[in-house]
């Protein structure tokens, strides 16, 4: 059945966890689709863990429209959401609306995700009435990554914590459908999960919330950059690929690979006349 903004919600008011995993290509969507996950984020995060950038601000459309469109090919019944990147919704209002709109027009997901609280309402609010479900990102919001001086946990002191049940609070009045927390103490995540109508999705902001996201590198141990404290490790995918690697290096070097099942056959009249007519020896 396909996840869509109703599930997510009937998911929410009946107590069921969404399960919610970054993705990036095909495959990897298809392979999280076939084993029922609820949404896919193609999130931004695709500037560190798959173009290899420090941050995600060199991010741009182009890059985030490529990336969707091979998922959404993947992703038959997840909800799949896009992020808006860096700059393609900050400097206005038409701005935010048309590149919302190419984000579904080019690449087919279901919702745009963008950082920011109050900041953003106007454009929360314009997308929403161009029925455009939006995705809010509140906390530490890794766009702003320059303003924290780093990728910090937010909401540790009175005031951030209040501005962030704030920012919550508009963010679904704006017409937000879910609203992502990253890195917020658990204790502030579950007082804004109970406030909120809409489902709470936490990366590093504790059990209470409606559902969970984690990038894929990181949970499959595929990323080894720098491994955030909230990542749990489900697989050592990185070590069974560094595996496989070096036995294709090891067995090609030495004549194993490829064996006669891997080629191709033709007939041995053809290769005789070929090597007569070229002068190669057999
Ligand atoms: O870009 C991303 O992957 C995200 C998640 C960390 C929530 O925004």
């Amino acid at each position: 059945m396909k996840n869509t903004v109703s599930t997510l919600l009937a998911q929410k008011q009946s107590g069921d966890k969404i399960t919610m995993l970054t993705a990036y290509d095909y495959s990897t969507a298809k392979l999280m689709d076939a084993c029922g996950i609820n949404t896919i984020l193609v999130g931004d995060s695709l500037g560190m863990v798959m173009l290899g950038y420090e941050n995600t601000l060199p991010v741009t459309m182009e890059d985030m429209i490529h990336h969707t469109k091979a998922v959404t090919r993947g992703a038959k019944n997840a909800f799949v959401i896009a992020d808006m990147p860096f700059m393609s919704y900050q400097v206005s209002v038409t701005e935010a609306v048309q590149n919302a709109g190419r984000l579904i027009k080019e690449t087919n997901a279901q919702a745009v995700k963008l950082e920011g609280g109050a900041a953003v309402c106007e454009q929360i609010r314009a997308i929403t009435n161009a029925s455009i479900p939006v995705v809010a990102h509140i906390g530490m919001t890794p766009q702003s990554v320059n303003v924290f001086g780093g990728f910090k946990v937010q909401g540790k002191e009175y005031g951030r914590a209040e501005q962030i049940i704030q920012d919550a609070l508009d963010v679904q009045e704006a017409g937000a459908c879910m609203v992502v927390l990253e890195c917020v103490p658990a204790e502030i995540a579950a007082i804004i999960t109970r406030l909120l109508s809409i489902p709470t999705i936490g990366i590093g902001a504790g059990a209470e919330c409606d559902g969970q996201v984690l990038v894929y590198q990181d949970m499959l141990g595929i990323f080894s950059d720098f491994t955030p404290k909230f990542a749990k490790r489900f697989a050592d995918v990185g070590s069974v690929m560094q595996a496989g690697f070096q036995a294709y290096i090891e067995e090609t070097k030495n004549g194993k690979f490829p064996q006669k099942e891997h080629t191709f056959k033709v007939d041995a009249d053809i290769v005789s006349r070929l090597r007569a007519q070229f002068k190669v020896e057999g």
